[in-house]
């Protein structure tokens, strides 16, 4: 091997690792799920992405492999363990406590909600770890000394983060360079807008009694384009008045 700097460095290089999801759960067999099915599966076995799972369970330590106590103060439900739960959190870190860049996520339904642009950024890293919870809850302490994150998936009650998790990865997933053809990336530039999908129609052109808009066979694209911007303010302004008037805002500014 040369020295010359002008000589370029063929030497071999190790492939780029793979987006990494790990995911801790107490029903690890609730992977891969959906994550296993259609694109987001293909993508996992064409190696773009890999998907980990480590049961908490696998971590306690008495003969009942007890992972969870009832609430200090009294009240319903139980609590997941802080000493389990870090140990099972610990078992996935380097040996400098992180996990090589990637965020350690906890659904719940007391985090912050999860956007697009949350998951454009996750997708853009190496991955996330994430921990989902059963029960009431995760001990607190946990949570502050993990310097977790906590994320919702929307303002409903599931039994368990299983489900949040997997719809958090997907989104990701198919993001990645590689996952998605070109088909689905127009969708994906309609969110950007910031409004709602326009309806979609496709043959037969007329449908127990019900016909495709006219315009969308005309074969004038600027008119069609028009109308599908149309609609979408509609729906938004109906469905969604908070992104409705985030809309005009960003309209109004520019
Ligand atoms: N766990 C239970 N409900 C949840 C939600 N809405 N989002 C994320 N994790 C959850």
């Amino acid at each position: 091997m040369s020295d010359d700097p002008h000589i370029p460095d063929e030497r071999p290089r190790a492939a780029p690792s793979p987006w990494r999801a790990t995911v801790l759960s107490l029903y690890p067999d609730a992977f891969p799920g959906a994550l296993g099915a259609s694109i987001i599966g293909a993508a996992e076995k064409n190696g773009l992405w890999m998907l980990d799972t480590v049961d908490i369970r696998d971590f306690a330590t008495n003969r009942h492999r007890t992972v969870d106590g009832t609430p200090a103060g009294g009240g319903a439900g139980l609590v997941l363990k802080p000493d389990i739960s870090a140990s099972a959190i610990d078992s996935v870190a380097g040996p400098d406590g992180t996990f090589g860049g990637r965020p350690l996520i906890y659904m719940t339904p007391r985090g912050k909600p999860l956007t697009q642009d949350r998951v454009k950024a996750l997708a853009a890293g190496p991955g996330l770890v994430c921990f989902c919870g059963r029960f009431e809850g995760l001990d607190e302490r946990v949570i502050e000394a993990r310097q977790m994150e906590e994320v919702s998936i929307g303002d409903f009650v599931l039994a368990g983060g299983e489900v949040a998790a997997q719809a958090m990865i997907e989104a990701c997933v198919r993001l990645l360079p590689g996952v998605l053809g070109n088909s689905d990336s127009a969708t994906e530039e309609s969110f950007e807008t910031g409004l709602l999908e326009y309806p979609l129609y496709t043959r037969p052109r007329e449908w127990e009694g019900r016909d495709i808009p006219a315009i969308l066979s005309s074969g004038d694209h600027g008119a069609v384009a028009r109308w599908r911007l149309e609609r979408s303010k509609e729906i938004t302004k109906a469905r969604r008045p908070d992104l409705w008037d985030a809309y005009q805002k960003r309209k109004s500014e520019t």
